[in-house]
C-alpha cells in the first residue's frame, strides 16, 4: 500500500496515539487525528507534530457517540476531498460501573461500533475511500472467549430464549442493553468485541473488490487509559496480576504495531479478525477460528442490527429513515 493518507480515530490517548506516531515515522504523507473535541483534536495533532518534528497531522473533531458529530467530520473529509488509504477505527473503551446509554440510546462500549459503521459508510458513499484502502478496527481477546472476567454472549441461544430465534433483535438488545441483558461491563465489552468481529465479515462481503478489513487485537497495553472507566477488581486486581505474568503486556507503541501490520495484509484474509494466541495478550498475531466468531447468521444478524441501530444503510450510506 501506498503511504500516503491515514485516519486514525480515538488519537488522544493510548494506542490510537501511538499508532498516529508510528505511522509518521513510517513516512505516511498525512495522518488525520480525531479528538471529541476539536481543541482536543488540534492538541493531539500539534503534541504529535512536536515529538515527531513532521507537520502532517490534520485535527478532526469526531464524537462517536453522537451521530451529528460522524455527519459534521464526513462533511470535513469531503471538504478535504483526499481519499484514505488507510482508515484505522481504533476508539473503544472497556465500559463504566454502571450501565450509560448514549443520547441515541446505545451502551457506551456498543457506540464507536456505530459511529465507526457511520463513518465507514458515509466515506464509502462519497467515494473518500482509495481503491485499495484497509480499514482496521480494533479488536479484542475477550471476543473469542477464554479472557478470566470476561465472558461474550451466546447470541443464538440468547435469541432463541428472548426473541424467538431472532438473532438481528438479539444483537440490537445486545446494543442497546435492552432490559432483558443484565449489565455486567466486562461482558459488556467482550460481546462489543464480538459484534466488532462479525461486522468485519460481513462489511468484507460488500467492499468492492481490492478493499480490505480486518478486525485486529492490539492485545494487552495496560500504559493506556482504557480501563480508566473500569471497575476496581479489573483496574486493582485483574491487570496488576496479569501485568506479573512475562509477556502478557506490551508497550502501547508494540500494540499500535499490530495495527500496521494488518495494513499490509492482502484481500485474500478480509473480513478476519487476528488476534493474539490462546491465552496470550502479546506476541505475533493469528487468525482467529472459533466457531461463533465464523458463524455466518451471526456475522449477518449484526450487520443488520448495527444498520438497525445506526440507521445508515451501508447500499446507500444515507440515513435509512431519508430514504424509505
Ligand atoms: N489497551 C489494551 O490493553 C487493549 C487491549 C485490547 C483492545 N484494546 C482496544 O484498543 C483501542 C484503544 O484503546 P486504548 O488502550 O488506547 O485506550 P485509551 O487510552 O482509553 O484510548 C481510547 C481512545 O478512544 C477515544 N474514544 C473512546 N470512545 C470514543 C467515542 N465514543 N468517540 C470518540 N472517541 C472515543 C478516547 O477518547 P476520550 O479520551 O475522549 O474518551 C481515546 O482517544 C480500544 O478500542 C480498546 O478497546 C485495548
Amino acid at each position: 500500500m501506498k503511504h500516503s493518507i491515514a485516519l486514525v480515530t480515538g488519537t488522544t490517548s493510548g494506542l490510537g496515539y501511538a499508532a498516529a506516531r508510528t505511522l509518521a515515522g513510517e513516512g505516511w504523507r498525512e495522518i488525520i487525528v480525531t479528538g471529541r473535541s476539536l481543541a482536543r483534536a488540534q492538541e493531539t495533532a500539534a503534541q504529535l507534530a512536536a515529538e515527531t518534528k513532521a507537520q502532517i497531522f490534520t485535527p478532526l473533531e469526531l464524537d462517536l457517540d453522537t451521530p451529528s458529530s460522524v455527519q459534521s467530520a464526513l462533511a470535513e473529509l469531503v471538504k478535504l476531498g483526499k481519499p484514505i488509504d488507510f482508515l484505522l477505527l481504533n476508539a473503544g473503551l472497556v465500559p463504566f460501573k454502571k450501565r450509560v446509554l448514549t443520547a441515541a440510546g446505545v451502551e457506551a462500549s456498543q457506540a464507536p461500533l456505530i459511529g465507526h459503521h457511520q463513518l465507514t459508510a458515509g466515506l464509502l458513499c462519497a467515494n473518500l475511500l482509495s481503491p485499495d484502502a484497509r480499514i482496521v478496527i480494533a479488536g479484542a481477546e475477550p471476543a473469542r472467549g477464554g479472557v478470566p472476567m470476561f465472558k461474550y454472549t451466546d447470541v443464538p441461544a440468547f435469541a432463541a430464549k428472548y426473541h424467538g430465534g431472532d438473532r438481528t433483535a438479539a444483537v440490537e438488545a445486545l446494543i442497546r442493553n435492552e432490559p432483558n441483558v443484565r449489565y455486567v461491563p466486562n461482558n459488556a465489552y467482550a460481546d462489543a468485541k464480538l459484534i466488532i468481529a462479525w461486522w468485519v465479515a460481513a462489511l468484507a462481503r460488500r467492499l468492492p473488490s481490492g478493499m480490505a478489513v480486518y478486525a485486529v487485537s492490539p492485545g494487552g497495553a495496560t500504559d493506556t487509559k482504557v480501563v480508566r472507566s473500569a471497575g476496581p477488581l479489573l483496574k486493582y486486581l485483574f491487570i496488576p496480576i496479569v501485568n506479573l505474568i512475562p509477556g502478557m503486556n506490551q508497550t502501547p507503541e508494540t500494540a499500535a504495531r499490530r495495527y500496521l501490520q494488518a495494513s499490509e495484509f492482502g484481500t485474500d484474509v478480509s473480513g478476519q479478525f487476528f488476534a493474539s494466541a490462546q491465552g496470550k495478550f502479546s506476541g505475533p498475531i493469528e487468525a482467529q477460528r472459533q466457531p461463533h466468531l465464523l458463524d455466518h447468521a451471526s456475522q449477518e444478524a449484526a450487520w443488520q442490527a448495527v444498520v438497525k441501530v445506526s440507521d445508515v444503510d451501508f447500499s446507500s450510506a444515507a440515513p435509512l429513515s431519508a430514504v424509505s
